[in-house]
């Protein structure tokens, strides 16, 4: 890379600021932040943006799906755009790096290489993609900018109907809107997400950066058990049609199974509800959300068939009625191998240690993938904590992707792949 480049760093004491000024919005008290997808916490997270992107010169950009970008033209016409970023919304009560991270280090990116009034054959653009965290719909701004969306997606949500028109309002959006996110491909040079690795491996061997080869596959799946509603006092042991018991002996069996026999792979029965609910009726019903991840396509198909099936298994044994209500199903997708050389480059020549990572986590990355060459860098986190408040990353760390990422930009920016 040439020398002009390779000094630049990014600006340490304006990052932190920006990443401390972010974590208020929001904050949940004990270090974490709640900022579901277009809750107020958001769209003032958003609003803080967009004024962050306007005082640093850049041009603010918002799509129909609601990502929020700022852009920077090279002088080159009908150059390629080279998208950098993450998302600013959280799980429910998360931690404040998942997503910010990724977003506020693009934009110093940016900002670096515009005070530096540097000439790249290519424009960049810094996206806090909308509802990765897929409140509404799995990773919506990412999926709307891929043209993966279509109509019938939005008809039947993952978070709910309601949930999505209820959102969509409070955004200032519209259904025809997120369609017509999407992005012709031959505008985009390529994808860059810096964000925290979520799982232990960093820390645990002492290593700076991790290099993105593969991101999981996830399936998710409604499973309800239905059975009668009795009296709890009266009603003998044996004769109840409990739906709880079908519920909670699915959800033994398949943590046992997937622990026991699908290595590399996750379930996870993340809300339980039961029906009617209250103390002294035998539950009717037990619905579920059942999620599973998997590294390799066909172990996710097998996995979805198998659980599938000990659901099935379970609610005959315990005299319930079984219904499997299918919601979405992301195939894995692997990180593009020359983006992975950049970023490696990028860390060595920062004389960074790095590492090849699978991802578990689901990333914006994956669904541009699809589109452009994408890439991602993990940066340690403590304790491997993420989606809670304890997820923690040490400043060192944060700077250090963000100079990766930034490093890696010139790189693509000046199409040097190797
Ligand atoms: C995204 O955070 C995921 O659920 O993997
Ligand atoms: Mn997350
Ligand atoms: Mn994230």
């Amino acid at each position: 890379m040439e020398d002009k480049f390779s000094d630049l760093r990014i600006n340490a004491e304006r990052f932190q600021q920006d990443f401390e000024a972010i974590s208020h919005i929001g904050s949940s008290g004990d270090g974490g932040v709640d900022r579901p997808a277009f809750s107020d916490a958001h769209l003032a997270a958003r609003t803080w943006f967009r004024q962050r992107i306007e005082d640093a010169g850049l041009t603010f950009r918002l799509d129909g799906a609601g990502n929020h970008s700022g852009f920077l033209k090279c002088s080159a016409e009908n150059a390629p755009t080279l998208l950098l970023g993450s998302h600013l919304d959280s799980v429910p009560k998360g931690g404040r790096f998942d997503g910010a991270l990724g977003v506020l280090a693009a934009l110093e990116v940016l900002r670096v290489i515009h005070e530096a009034g540097l000439h790249l054959p290519t424009n960049l653009e810094a996206i806090d993609f909308s509802d990765e965290e897929g409140r509404l719909v799995g990773l919506m701004g990412s999926n709307a900018v891929a043209g993966s969306l279509s109509e019938k997606d939005l008809a039947k949500p993952a978070g709910g109907r309601s949930a999505l028109l209820d959102g969509l309002l409070r955004a200032g959006l519209n259904e025809a809107g997120i369609l017509s996110a999407k992005r012709d491909p031959s505008t985009l040079a390529g994808f860059l997400e810096l964000h925290i690795e979520q799982g232990p491996r960093l820390e645990q061997e002492s290593l700076d950066i991790g290099v993105v080869t593969t991101m999981t596959g996830i399936c998710l799946y409604n499973l309800k058990f239905t059975g009668r509603a009795d009296h709890s006092g009266t009603t003998p042991m044996h004769q109840r049609l409990d739906a709880s018991l079908g519920a909670s002996n699915f959800v033994l069996s398949a943590s046992t199974m997937v622990t026991e026999k699908f290595l590399n792979c996750t379930v996870n029965v993340g809300s339980i509800e039961l029906m009617p609910g209250a103390s002294n009726i035998v539950p009717q019903c037990a619905s579920l959300i059942l999620e599973l991840r998997a590294p390799e396509l066909d172990t996710l198909n097998r996995l979805e068939s198998t659980l599938l099936e000990l659901a099935n298994h379970k609610a005959g044994y315990h005299k319930l009625k079984l219904e499997a209500e299918f919601i979405e199903k992301h195939p894995p997708n692997t990180m593009d191998i020359g983006v992975q050389g950049v970023i490696r480059n990028a860390a060595s020549s920062l004389g960074l240690s790095h590492i090849n990572l699978y991802s578990g986590a689901f990333h914006d990355a994956e669904v541009i993938a699809r589109i452009c060459p994408a890439g991602m860098i993990f940066v340690p986190s403590q304790g491997g904590a993420s989606h809670s408040p304890r997820e923690f990353t040490p400043w060192k760390d944060c700077m250090n992707g963000a100079n990766v990422l930034l490093n890696a930009t010139l790189r693509l920016a000046t199409s040097q792949i190797n």
